[in-house]
């Protein structure tokens, strides 16, 4: 199986390129630092430089993977911004760069991963529950979670628009012990990709355009 791991570096996603190694998997993995890209290859990967935030990198991204088909594809890469607790309002760089990595990245990636996808593909987004608006009852970190929210969108528009080549997802990982997610998160980083793995292995056409917890549960939009 070949797996795509987009925003490798550290976290979710550097986990995910430790545990398909681990099974014997094919795996490419992007990072935007030469540090995070010298991880990778240690791990097996091979390793390719990209900032999901930069036009000119993304743009990339095509022919870098040109000629490759992937089984399976996770776009990570992600920033959380500001930890308001109530309605601070954001500086536009603020905005701009939580909007610009969880937002425009995907919308930048996907389209250009539309050839990369092997027949029945699963492509999965790390979402967070936070983009939830449903269950909603706190207020912090509003940007991040307006983003995703805002991807939670773009992952479904993909769904419909890939439907039929590939199964694509957008995923709560957990409140995971991460740079992001901290020391005091509940999810030790391991538990959460072996959780997604499983889910993303027995996904069916059915399932595309879902919204579901690490543990395959649907999270309601
Ligand atoms: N941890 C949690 O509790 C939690 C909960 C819900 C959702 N999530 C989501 O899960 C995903 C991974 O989170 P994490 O906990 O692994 O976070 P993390 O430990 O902070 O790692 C973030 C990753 O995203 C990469 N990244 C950031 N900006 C990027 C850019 N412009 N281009 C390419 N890569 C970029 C980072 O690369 P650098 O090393 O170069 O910065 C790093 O590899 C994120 O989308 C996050 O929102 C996490």
């Amino acid at each position: 199986m070949n797996v795509l791991v987009i925003g490798a570096s550290r976290g979710i996603g550097l986990e995910f390129v430790r545990q398909y190694r681990a099974a014997g998997e094919g795996v490419w993995a992007t990072a935007r630092s030469e540090e995070g890209l010298a991880v990778l290859r240690t791990l097996g990967a091979s390793a390719i430089a990209l900032d999901v935030a930069s036009a000119e990198s993304a743009s990339r991204l095509g022919w870098q993977i040109e000629g490759l088909h992937f089984d399976t594809v996770i776009v990570c890469a992600g920033v959380f911004g500001p930890r308001t607790s109530g309605l601070q309002p954001p500086s536009e760089a603020e905005f701009d760069a939580v909007m610009h990595t969880n937002v425009l990245g995907p919308m930048r990636v996907i389209p250009q991963l539309a050839d990369a996808l092997a027949p029945g593909a699963k492509l999965a987004v790390l979402s967070s529950r936070m983009g939830a608006l449903g269950a909603r009852t706190s207020t912090s970190g509003w940007l991040y979670r307006a983003s995703k929210a805002a991807v939670n969108s773009v992952l479904k528009d993909a769904s419909i628009a890939l439907a039929g080549r590939a199964v694509c997802v957008s995923f709560h990982p957990g409140w995971v012990q991460t740079d992001m997610g901290g020391t005091g998160a509940e999810l030790p980083v391991q538990d959460s990709v072996a959780d997604m793995r499983r889910v993303l292995s027995g996904l069916a056409s059915t399932d595309n355009g879902r919204f579901l917890n690490h543990d395959g549960s649907t999270i309601d939009w």
